[in-house]
């Protein structure tokens, strides 16, 4: 097997190390000793995007926030659906995963960042969707494992009770929020159902090719 190499470390403000690695032509990000990402499985992520432009079709001057960055394969899903006149604000807690981007992963980026649609915030999604009201078609949520902050403790608000009404307020009537996740929670569908919103939960395989683990989306509409 080909050896995997470390690349860089960063710091995930309020959690542990991010480290990245090459694998051939393959990036893999890791946490802890888990894989948070690899940039071979990319098909649910890009479905967080391309199922949330299914829901919102026919809006126009349609306004999304995406969180965090990764690799970028949902932000650049969502630009190959969304129109001329979108804008997109991506917020990432970790300044490296950006530096990253326009680094040792630039072939991968392909220029995403540089369209002119695109703005990048350093920063916590969690307080950009809190200042927000009635601003947004779609928020999609791809920070953790799932719903729970695996990434850094402070993740879990965004998926309380309380995290669940912010993201609400944030979007426009008939918006939709979208949540990814390795695998189901009945808690948290059973959260977002009483939050006012209409729920559809999705089963994604993780490989575009249709193959791989099964992963779970959920998106809510306000
Ligand atoms: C699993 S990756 C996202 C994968 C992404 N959907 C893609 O297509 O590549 C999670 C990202 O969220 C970032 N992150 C974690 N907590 C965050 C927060 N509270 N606000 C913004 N970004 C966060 C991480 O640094 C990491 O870049």
């Amino acid at each position: 097997m080909t050896p995997r190499e470390h690349l860089d470390t960063a710091h995930i403000p309020g959690g542990d190390d991010l480290k990245l690695y090459r694998r051939g032509d393959d990036h893999i990000i890791v946490l802890d000793r888990n894989e948070l990402m690899n940039s071979r499985m990319s098909g649910s992520e890009e479905a967080l995007a391309t199922m949330a432009a299914e829901r919102l079709k026919g809006r126009a001057g349609q306004r999304w926030l995406i969180g965090g960055y990764g690799m970028g394969f949902t932000l650049r899903a969502a630009l190959r659906s969304l129109a001329g006149d979108a804008a997109v604000e991506v917020v990432e807690l970790v300044p490296e995963i950006i530096d990253w981007a326009r680094g040792p992963m630039e072939t991968l980026t392909d220029g995403c960042l540089d369209d002119p649609r695109v703005s990048v915030t350093l920063g916590d999604v969690g307080e950009a969707i809190g200042k927000a009201r009635g601003k947004f078609d779609a928020i999609l949520l791809d920070v953790d494992n799932g719903p729970d902050g695996l990434v850094r403790a402070a993740n879990d608000g965004l998926y309380g009770t309380q995290g669940i009404a912010a993201a609400r307020a944030a979007l426009k009537p008939g918006g939709v929020v979208a949540y990814w996740s390795a695998g189901p929670d009945r808690a948290f569908t059973k959260r977002l159902k009483t939050s006012g919103m209409a729920v559809d939960e999705v089963t994604v395989r993780a490989r575009a090719n249709g193959k791989g683990p099964r992963h779970t989306i959920w998106f809510a509409s306000r």
